[in-house]
């Protein structure tokens, strides 16, 4: 990465701000149901407790709209954290304003102070400058580990760096890194794996990742706009008429630069979208006109996995059916196996392809899992992230 490290700056006895992307999912009584987002955090937070600096963390949770509701506050975060680093953190009432600077000045080393959710002031999401001018007099340091949020040009992701030295943490390093060298400096064969309901969701990611791969394999809901563009009659599954001329376009790209396209050969389909639909495998030539695809089928699947097989380097995005009903989450689940036993980088990004990961107990097995949902998709699109382009140069 070309962004200066917070392992390059002298931390000690000094106030540090960290951005971190705390945007954990909470249950209706406020539990954490998933701390991903907090572990990952933890070297970083961790390596300036042991160097003895003093910590103030910074982040949103969920949209509040820049008004205060206390059903987002960051308190069960900072609660966990306490327990996870064996020391108290303190929740501070707000993210700026006297009683918070006051409460900065007075951390000794090692100790950790949490702010108040930044989305409870509008001028978070506005770049506020004067917004980000206060939260930096917090500090003498900055330090961004939230590649989750790094795609949003907010005061506490791009504005504060006007002010302070602004550095990345070992977390924004380690995604910055791993999806960076994927994507310029790939062993091949690099095989993508994209999935999800919208090929518009992800227009910008295909288009990008042609220019990279060497197969580019497309399942779930998405690839109905694709297998309509092929000429296959799809019945009453999801799909974007108004997109298929760009599907077809997209097929051109991938023939033109040597890239396999690789779309579903089989599909599960159901007359209704429900759980416990009945449903059969079929050829994608055989969909009834009252059918939906809601999966992908066994031998797309084994055909994907084939591929994922001899592949040196992985990226998946989006699962390959309705990975939330059981009926329709085989396919997803064989690609999950597929990417955990390739030899090759594993790169997985994306809510639902992480999930997938997670249920069938092969996390491990990958060689990095994204904590970004929008950001690595942004990143996957070749754009530049504000929150990263905003830090330092290394000398
Ligand atoms: C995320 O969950 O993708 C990040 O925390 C960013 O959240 P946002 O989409 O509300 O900006």
């Amino acid at each position: 990465m070309d962004k200066k490290s917070i392992s390059e700056v002298e931390v000690r006895g000094k106030r540090v701000l960290i951005r971190v992307d705390f945007n954990v999912p909470l249950d209706k009584q406020g539990a954490i149901t998933d701390d991903t987002r907090i572990r990952a955090a933890l070297p970083t937070i961790e390596y300036l407790i042991q160097e003895g600096a003093r910590i103030i963390l910074a982040s949103h949770l969920g949209r509040p709209k820049g008004q205060v509701n206390l059903s987002y506050s960051l308190a069960p975060v900072a609660k966990h954290l306490s327990e996870l680093l064996a020391q108290n953190v303190v929740l501070a009432k707000d993210c700026v304003g006297d009683p918070v600077i006051e409460a900065a000045h007075t951390l000794q080393d090692g100790q950790v102070l949490l702010l108040e959710n930044v989305r409870f002031h509008a001028e978070e999401e506005k770049n506020d400058p004067t917004f980000a001018r206060d939260l930096a007099s917090l500090a003498e340091l900055y330090v961004n580990d939230a590649f989750g949020t790094a795609h949003r040009a907010h005061a506490s992701t791009e504005g504060v760096t006007h002010y302070l030295p602004a550095v990345a943490g070992f977390l924004m390093q380690k995604e910055v890194e791993f999806m960076g060298n994927a994507l310029e400096r790939p062993e091949r064969p690099f095989v993508a794996i994209i999935g999800g309901a919208k090929v518009s969701d992800k227009i910008g990611v295909i288009e990008n990742l042609l220019e990279k791969v060497d197969i580019l394999i497309i399942g779930g809901g998405m690839a109905n706009t694709f297998l309509k563009a092929q000429g296959f009659k799809m019945g009453k599954s999801l799909l974007e008429e108004e997109k298929v001329e760009l599907a077809k376009q997209l097929i051109e790209k991938a023939k033109e630069k040597g890239v396999t396209l690789e779309l579903p050969i089989d599909v599960v389909v159901a007359r209704a979208f429900e759980a416990n639909a009945p449903h059969r495998t079929v050829s994608v030539s055989e969909i009834q006109d009252d059918e939906m695809a809601l999966d992908i089928g066994s031998a797309s699947a084994e055909r994907f996995a084939e591929r994922l097989a001899t592949a040196k380097t992985v990226i998946w995005n989006g699962p390959m059916g309705v990975f939330e009903m059981d009926a329709f989450a085989k396919g997803t689940e064989r690609v999950a196996q597929a990417v955990a036993i390739c030899k090759g980088t594993t790169i997985v990004g994306g809510g639902d392809s992480v999930a997938a990961v997670e249920k069938m107990g092969v996390a491990d097995q990958m060689t990095h899992i994204s904590t970004g949902g929008g950001a690595s998709l942004e990143f996957l699109e070749g754009k530049v992230l504000p929150g990263v382009a905003a830090l330092q140069d290394k000398a």
